[in-house]
């Protein structure tokens, strides 16, 4: 994998190399797809993934340790892999793991995940897991970085260089990784069939069309960032697997917009922010789901009913909804996000590009220098 240097060029379309990226995740997932499923390997899913498939089976664990976005991605891929391969799996960051001195793990599989491969955190904790005996898998942005050349195996995400401090394409290549990782395990460790394998590659392969089609919000998110710049503390809300993206969304926010933001499961508002949530404080609350998923329609539900009951209390809520489901979520949602529906495991993908976007503006208007936030770096090669 070579990061091409187009990527180190800012095509005169874009302001920022953040929105360039932002732009860049249908042709980047489209890469990542490309590389993971070759025609010949329909069955196997990743190709080279490089540990061996007797150890594999054995597996009893997975751990997922990362830093910032990374482990955002990490907490998604944690449902995907409990979901397709049916192990039980931990994240946890990549700076606590190192000095937790954690159990033993001899048939433990440790993924470390980082755009950068430099995180100096990220790279601790690999050495952590190796000298408890977990065999190790790093999940990649950069050919050849120390976290690629230290695990026992590598899964590169393909992205193309990324300047902006903010990951974007890196987060959506990372969780194009790990879905293909969960059904890498999930056929090797034969808790999927070869038909439902078959299933889920294909539904990977119509990712980059819908991660496209995500990408037309682009004037909502401009619209709603007007109107919402001056606010001095967001709340972004998601069930399930939705939950890390809500996290990912208020990270992007404090990133590059200085703003303070929380990332909350839906379900625990009743447990203590409903007391501080008003209309000075705009709510976003993802809302997508599979129509065809029992699980995911019974969430969707349970967090329309309090969509309901926060926006009559007059809280500015914005959400991202399916498409099909528009309609119905803006009888409440005072600016609705129209994502295309997929697979509830691939719909987190989609989730975050209008956050993204959102992020992006919002940080425009208020005068940030987008691409170098203050006191942040893009690699983070101290503890
Ligand atoms: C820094 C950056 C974050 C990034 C994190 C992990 O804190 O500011 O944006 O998510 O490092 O980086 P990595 O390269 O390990 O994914």
């Amino acid at each position: 994998m070579k990061n091409k240097t187009k990527n180190d060029k800012l095509d005169p379309k874009f302001k920022h190399f953040m929105l360039q990226e932002i732009y860049a995740q249908p042709q980047a997932a489209m890469e990542a797809v490309t590389h993971y499923l070759s025609p010949e390997n329909q069955e196997k899913a990743i190709a080279g993934i490089a540990l061996d498939e007797k150890h594999l089976r054995e597996l009893e664990r997975v751990v997922i340790l990362a830093s910032g976005t990374s482990r955002h991605a990490g907490m998604v891929g944690e449902f995907m892999i409990e979901r397709l391969a049916r192990l039980p799996v931990d994240v946890d960051f990549a700076s606590q793991y190192c000095y937790r001195d954690p159990l033993a793990e001899p048939n433990g599989l440790a993924v470390l995940l980082s755009q950068s491969g430099t995180t100096a955190d990220t790279l601790l904790a690999l050495y952590e897991a190796k000298a408890k005996g977990a065999r190790t898998i790093a999940i990649c942005n950069v050919e050849d970085a120390p976290l690629a050349r230290e695990a026992d195996g590598v899964l590169y995400t393909h992205a193309g260089k990324e300047i902006a401090v903010a990951a974007t394409k890196s987060f959506t290549a990372q969780l194009t990784a790990l879905f293909a990782l969960g059904v890498h395990l999930g056929h090797t460790r034969r808790t999927l069939t070869t038909h439902e394998t078959r299933e889920h590659l294909d539904s990977l392969m119509q990712l980059p069309e819908k991660i496209e089609a995500a990408l037309g919000c682009g004037e909502l998110t401009h619209k709603c960032a007007v109107s919402m710049k001056d606010a001095t503390s967001f709340l972004f809300l998601g069930r399930d697997i939705s939950y890390p993206i809500a996290l990912e969304g208020a990270l992007k926010l404090k990133e590059t917009s200085y703003i303070h933001a929380e990332g909350m499961p839906t379900g625990e508002m009743k447990h203590g922010p409903n007391a501080m949530v008003d209309e000075r404080m705009p709510v976003v609350m993802l809302l997508t789901r599979n129509a065809m998923d029992a699980g995911s329609n019974l969430r969707w539900e349970k967090s329309m009913v309090l969509l309901e009951q926060v926006a009559a209390r007059g809280v500015h809520v914005n959400a991202v909804a399916c498409m099909e489901d528009a309609e119905a979520v803006a009888k409440h949602a005072a600016m609705v996000f129209a994502v295309p529906s997929a697979p509830a495991l691939l719909l987190p993908v989609l989730e975050i590009i209008p956050l993204q976007l959102l992020a992006y503006h919002i940080a425009v208007l208020r005068g940030v220098n987008v691409d170098k936030p203050r006191n942040l770096s893009k690699s983070v090669t101290v503890e």
